[in-house]
């Protein structure tokens, strides 16, 4: 109860924080996209699959398979683009959403956590706030690229002990499960749907809008789980 309630007023402080914040780091590259900071897409028309502590991303031509092996086709990027502009001025609403998900499960909000005095740490939940606002954007851009693929790589060993923390700089758990990773494709797609109903487009196309969502979150697990396994093993 006590670590509800703390972090009920740290995703207070996030909202206002991560607003800030988003003023500050978020601008925009030629292509048009937003950029992460350190941008992604700072560095334009990469072409190789990047390599990162030990790991390749996965190649265009494999990100193919992988799309054709959940039934990804170019219906669901035109959905995930109709979405877009729905979900923009909803995001900040539907990251309290996600936050609150997280900040009412212990066994979550400790990855966000100090771990010997166990206290969530304000400023990084702050901070991956502004990063996560920008993945809800990036992925309803769908510009599914070797650039993109590459940052994938980045994200997925962010959330392992290869690299979690070293953005932020924080001493928090080092390390997040990969069967979290994973389980947290359903509550992030379910609470979304309601999010995509507010742009007052027609039943079928909020549920084509939804579709897409699950593939591309799904795909993103998949992709982000790629340190967690061995090497041959992806
Ligand atoms: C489908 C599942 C998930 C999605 C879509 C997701 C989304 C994201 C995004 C977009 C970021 C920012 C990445 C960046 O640095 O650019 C992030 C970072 C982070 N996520 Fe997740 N996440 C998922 C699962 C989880 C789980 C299960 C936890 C455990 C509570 C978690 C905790 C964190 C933490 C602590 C960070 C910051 C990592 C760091 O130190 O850089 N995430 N996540």
């Amino acid at each position: 109860m006590h670590h509800r309630n703390q972090i009920l007023n740290l995703t207070a402080a996030a909202l206002a924080g991560s607003l800030l914040a988003g003023c500050a780091t978020t601008e925009s590259t030629s292509s048009g996209h937003s950029s992460w900071g350190s941008s992604y897409r700072a560095v334009q028309g990469t072409e190789q699959p990047a390599r990162n502590a030990g790991f390749r991303a996965a190649s265009e031509a494999e990100f193919e398979l992988l799309k054709k092996s959940v039934l990804f086709t170019d219906d669901d990027v035109r959905y995930l683009r109709l979405s877009r502009a729905v979900l923009e001025p909803n995001v900040d609403e539907l990251l309290d959403v996600w936050y609150g998900f997280v900040g009412s499960n212990e066994h979550l909000v400790y990855y966000f956590s100090h771990p010997t005095t166990k206290q969530p740490d304000g400023e990084y939940l702050d901070r991956v706030r502004g990063r996560f606002r920008e993945w809800v954007l990036t992925t309803a851009d769908a510009d599914f690229d070797q650039d993109w693929l590459n940052h994938q790589l980045e994200i997925g060993l962010r959330h392992h002990r290869l690299k979690k923390n070293r953005t932020d700089g924080v001493e928090a758990v080092d390390h997040i499960p990969m069967r979290y990773v994973i389980a947290l494709h359903y509550p992030i797609t379910t609470t979304l749907k309601p999010f995509l109903a507010r742009g007052g487009h027609s039943d079928k196309d909020v549920q084509g809008m939804y579709e897409a969502w699950r593939k591309a979150v799904l795909m993103t697990a998949i992709l982000w789980s790629q340190p967690y396994v061995e090497p041959g093993d992806f």
